[in-house]
């Protein structure tokens, strides 16, 4: 029986047992796929046992993602791009380090993506620059947005993201004033996730063809696309993105490529 896992701390709350629960049943495949609490100052061990323990991989959750990446005995060029590993195979011997948040959020925007016209295609304005914002940026340029607007409550650090990707950094309080014509905007803060304070900003001049997307998937809805949607806005929740991450791993462990179906987001929004 083929064993993978998530490992996080905390990650009682991972939702990824589920989902990859969810595959093997449906695939009727003979694996196991369980949620690891490991500290991190255990993480090295972990790392250095995982072949032992029987795993052909892992993902690898908060705040494990950058650490991670200086774990593993190869990474490649994803992973070193946007600074972080969620998903590693084990290959002969060797720990092997990608990164699927890249390809998880492009697969969830892509079909959206495609339906704008390519002078409605140019302009993102991302809210973050945290983890989640630099494979956010990686993926943005795959789907072809020349001009990309970073904009995060630390100046420093969305300077250091622009710098890096060739972006524009754009301060905090002018986060509005970045919507204008802005073809995408994407909320990587965790502001309107339960529990946290909702994100303060006004849609009225993002354009009547604009998406607005969430990697904030708890809860589904956010106020953000709840506004957007109020204003007409195409929206697209953060849910998608998690299924996607999750697929090549997925396929590299258990040797079959799981498709993300309603079925699937119906599973794991149920109890
Ligand atoms: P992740 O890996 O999910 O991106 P992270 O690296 O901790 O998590 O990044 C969290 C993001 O949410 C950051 O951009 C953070 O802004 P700072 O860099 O200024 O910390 C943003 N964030 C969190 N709380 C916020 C708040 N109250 N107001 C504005 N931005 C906030």
């Amino acid at each position: 029986m083929k064993k993978a896992g998530v490992v996080g701390h905390p990650v009682a709350h991972s939702l990824s047992p589920k989902l990859h629960g969810y595959w093997l049943k449906h695939y009727g495949i003979d694996g196991e796929y369980k949620a690891y609490d490991i500290a991190p100052e255990n993480l090295a061990q972990f790392f250095e046992t995982m072949e032992a323990q029987g795993f052909v991989g892992c993902n690898f959750t908060i705040p494990h993602k950058e650490r991670a990446l200086e774990l593993v005995d190869i990474a490649d060029d994803l992973a070193v791009a946007v600074g972080a590993v969620n998903t590693v195979m084990v290959k002969d011997g060797k720990t092997v380090g990608t990164n699927t948040d890249v390809a998880g959020f492009y697969e969830n925007l892509k079909p959206y993506v495609s339906r704008l016209a390519a002078k409605d295609k140019q302009k993102a304005v991302v809210l973050g620059a945290g983890g989640a914002a630099r494979a956010v940026v990686v993926a943005l340029r795959q789907l072809g947005f020349g001009s990309i607007i970073v904009t995060n409550r630390s100046a420093d650090k969305a300077e250091a993201l622009a710098r890096q990707h060739g972006l524009i950094s754009l301060p905090w309080n002018e986060r509005e004033a970045a919507l204008l014509d802005a073809d995408l905007l994407v909320n990587t803060t965790s502001l309107g996730l339960a529990g946290q304070p909702p994100l303060e900003l006004s849609l009225a001049t993002l354009p009547a063809h604009a998406i607005v997307t969430d990697i904030v998937y708890k809860p589904l809805m956010t106020p953000l696309l709840e506004a957007a949607k109020a204003r007409g806005l195409t929206v697209v929740d953060g849910l998608g993105m998690l299924l996607y991450q999750a697929a090549p791993g997925f396929a590299a462990w258990f040797g079959r490529d799981p498709e993300v179906t309603e079925e699937l987001r119906a599973h794991i929004l149920g109890a």
